[in-house]
């Protein structure tokens, strides 16, 4: 008879460890502990601070069945959850926007200052004891790291900088802009894969010169020998040169152009806020892998330049080979990859672990299976 999968995962010496079962990868049940372990309680990427400069902007941000809203109320941001106190009515569904001087719920017309706290409810006058300061729309944390701004609907949260203590001197140092960008766009993605399933394909650099041509064109940018791919806890970097022969690159010759660093910089913050920027392009782009279902995730690519500064054509070009070419390749292998691990045939594999955690060990993947272990594992065991 088939048998079930085993979740048992020994956590032994990167070298000689087997991959996260696969069991991870498509069970319910993981992904109903991952919600309630990794993504209710994490801090989430929701916007960069330029999208609510000005008094009345909001953008929200859906999670699983969560969704929250973040707005700026005479120059200060204020998270609330996006529900109505009333009867829990979600006030919008937009994702950017601009309120007038209230939120109004379209259902009965309770409506809220942009700092959440309720304005007016029509008809409560004839209530006993209404006190509208106790109906305020319920606030969730919030915290700015390298100008973008994350929220974390756990009040017990620890902050994000004890979280990745270090996260923000790193990207400043490859990012100088990071204040002054601005979003150029915004692509969501579906992609019929486990979340984890992109995030284990983004962090490794051992598909580069052996999956698609696309990947080869990546590696041919940088000075690929000398990537670099760090953990530190609960964020970890991948980084690398550029390769100084190249005069041209995504189609485009190099010449004149102008870039906020000429190195391919990632920066990886658990559990799945990615920001990064490839050689010779003057973007800091957001990777984000917002899980749906065990199997879908919403792949978000935010793309941010300078502001007040014409985009490149070396920039240009970068993000539509991002969008058309890196991207699907990508994407292709997740859905594949997660079509076998379905497999009857397949439970885990060995790493790819060398002893000088080169440019192409997976030693990330496993570092960060095991945060996943870590946080789900007492969930599922009985
Ligand atoms: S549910 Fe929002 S006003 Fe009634
Ligand atoms: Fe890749």
């Amino acid at each position: 008879m088939l048998q079930q999968k085993s979740l048992d995962w020994a956590d032994t010496a990167p070298e000689r460890a087997m991959t996260l079962p696969a069991r991870y990868f498509y069970d319910p049940k993981v992904f109903e502990a991952e919600r309630e372990r990794i993504f209710y309680p994490a801090w989430h990427c929701v916007a960069h601070l330029s999208e609510l400069r000005q008094p009345g902007q909001f953008v929200t941000f859906d999670i699983l069945d969560q969704s929250v809203i973040v707005s700026n109320d005479a120059g200060s941001l204020h998270a609330f959850h996006n529900a109505c106190q009333h009867r829990g009515n979600r006030l919008t569904n937009e994702r950017r926007g601009e309120t007038g001087p209230v939120f109004r719920c379209g259902y009965h017309s309770w409506c809220y200052g942009r700092d959440g706290a309720l304005r007016n409810a029509p008809r409560t006058e004839r209530l006993p004891d209404f006190d509208k300061t106790q109906f305020g729309l319920k606030p969730v944390q919030l915290e700015v790291l390298g100008s973008f701004v994350f929220i974390n609907m756990d009040p017990d949260a620890a902050p994000l900088a004890a979280i990745a203590p270090g996260a923000e001197a790193k990207m400043a140092q490859y990012l100088p802009d990071l204040a002054d960008m601005r979003l150029i766009s915004e692509v969501d993605v579906i992609v019929p894969a486990n979340w984890k399933v992109i995030m284990d394909n983004s962090i490794e650099g051992y598909h580069f010169g052996l999956s698609g041509p696309v990947h080869k064109e990546l590696a041919a940018l940088i000075d690929f020998k000398q990537y670099a791919l760090e953990a530190h806890d609960k964020w970890w970097t991948y980084i690398g040169p550029p390769n100084g022969d190249v005069d041209s690159a995504y189609g485009v010759p190099l010449a004149c152009a102008t870039w906020q660093t000429d190195w391919f910089f990632n920066i990886g913050i658990w559990p799945n806020t990615t920001f990064y920027c490839f050689p010779f392009a003057d973007i800091c782009g957001t990777f984000l892998m917002i899980p749906l279902e065990p199997e879908k995730s919403l792949l978000r690519f935010g793309y941010y330049g300078p502001a007040g500064r014409a985009m490149p054509e070396v920039t240009k070009a970068c993000i539509q080979w991002m969008n058309q070419q890196l991207g699907p390749e990508d994407i292709a292998l997740n859905v594949t990859n997660q079509k076998g691990l379905r497999s009857f045939g397949y439970n885990q594999g060995r790493y790819l672990i060398d002893a000088a955690r080169s440019n192409e060990s997976e030693h990330l993947v496993h570092h960060f299976h095991r945060l996943v272990h870590q946080a789900v594992r007492p969930a599922l065991v009985p």
